[in-house]
């Protein structure tokens, strides 16, 4: 089953131009978005008061990646609940809610246990999975399956960029019937059109982030900087150091920096930050300044081009990666993330698929 990989996680991270393919199949149509699961949905949708996006683990990174652009598309808020914490506080749902269940096997317990108590308060519960007969597809109300095709690694890839780009025809289809944006929403879809082909492009760093990995292997931990559309990329690349390489990583947003983080800097502790050209380019260049300016050791990853413009003196090393559109960037962004987190944990002599302590599916609390 793993074919020419040696791991699943190493197949599923390669397989994901293809995933994405499917993800898309037949639902990007003469310039407009067809998503079957939602079509007798969208008007009450759109008239709901706020989005309530809810998940755990790398499911709730996807949400967090994606929800600038829904609230673009849509001028809906959003918030974001991490499934547990909703539990915890009992936090407020409410019938005018539209609450979003992402989870890629569809079982998690907190994320269940979450949609019950979104449906008796009320609320029209959207799944996003990929697990077709799932509780959670058979207990929403309506949603999307992401067809993203059977995800074997415990640490989850392809169904991570699969939900992004899920969620995001997703804000394409409620906007629908904006014509303000109808020039952007035009963009984006070309732009995931082209995607997958994008994705082939940042795969070719695979023996760039093995080297890169080779170099940070005796590291006690690594910070990943984020902000804006990446600071979804910044959780999850940490997320998937932690947990399959077994070194310590947290993802920080940026502007947060100054405010704690920037204590820890030092020259040993490795920090990569993401810099991508988008609207926070221009802040991101300022904390890269900041950084080096305390003699952090800098990994920058940045798009084609722009190396010497985001460390002009080449003291950091670099990672370039193709461009395509804002919203769509942290599907490229992560994949040299998870080819990092890949090969620490085979060159740390760790469990690829089976991580110590964890689990595919979480279905006890
Ligand atoms: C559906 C078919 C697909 C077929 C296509 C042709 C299924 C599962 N999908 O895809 O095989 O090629 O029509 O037009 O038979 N749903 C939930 N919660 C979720 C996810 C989905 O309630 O979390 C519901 C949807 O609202 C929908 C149904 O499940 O009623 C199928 O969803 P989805 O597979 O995304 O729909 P299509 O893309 O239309
Ligand atoms: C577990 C998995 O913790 O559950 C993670 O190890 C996953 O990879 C998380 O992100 C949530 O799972 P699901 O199936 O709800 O997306
Ligand atoms: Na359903």
């Amino acid at each position: 089953k793993k074919g020419s990989y040696d791991h699943f996680m190493q197949k599923e991270i390669h397989e994901q131009p293809h995933s994405l393919t499917t993800t898309m199949r037949g639902r990007l149509k003469d310039g407009g978005v067809l998503l079957g699961g939602l079509k007798e949905h969208l008007k009450t949708i759109r008239r709901c008061r706020r989005v309530v996006f809810i998940g755990c683990g790398t499911s709730y990174n996807a949400a967090l990646a994606a929800r600038t652009f829904v609230e673009e598309m849509t001028g809906i808020p959003v918030t974001m609940e991490v499934a547990s914490d909703l539990l915890d506080r009992q936090g407020p749902i409410y019938r005018e809610d539209t609450a979003v269940f992402v989870s890629q096997s569809g079982e998690t317990a907190d994320t269940l246990l979450a949609l019950d108590y979104a449906l008796e308060n009320g609320a029209l519960c959207v799944g996003i999975t990929n697990t077709v007969g799932s509780t959670l597809s058979r207990k929403t109300h309506c949603g999307v399956h992401i067809n993203a095709g059977c995800e074997i690694g415990v640490a989850s890839t392809k169904a991570y960029t699969s939900q992004i780009v899920a969620m995001a025809m997703m804000a394409l289809a409620i906007g629908s019937d904006q014509i303000s944006t109808q020039a952007r929403r035009n963009a984006i879809i070309s732009g995931l059109t082209s995607l997958p082909s994008c994705v082939s492009e940042v795969l070719k760093l695979d023996a760039e982030m093995k080297e890169l990995a080779s170099s940070l292997i005796d590291s006690e931990s690594l910070l990943v900087f984020g902000r804006g559309y990446n600071y979804a990329t910044a959780l999850e690349g940490a997320l998937k150091v932690k947990e399959v390489a077994l070194m310590h990583s947290e993802g920080l947003l940026a502007g947060e920096m100054k405010h704690g983080p920037l204590a820890l800097v030092d020259e040993i502790l490795p920090i990569i930050v993401i810099a991508t050209r988008d609207a926070c380019f221009s802040k991101q260049q300022s904390v890269i300044q900041q950084l080096l300016s305390r003699k952090g050791r800098l990994i920058v990853m940045c798009s084609k081009g722009d190396a010497s413009t985001v460390c002009p003196n080449g003291s950091c090393r670099v990672i370039e990666v193709p461009g395509v559109a804002d919203c769509l960037q942290p599907v490229i962004n992560i994949i040299p993330l998870q080819l990092l987190a890949y090969h620490l944990t085979v060159l740390r002599g760790f469990d690829v698929d089976q991580p110590r302590n964890l689990a595919k599916s979480v279905t006890t609390q």
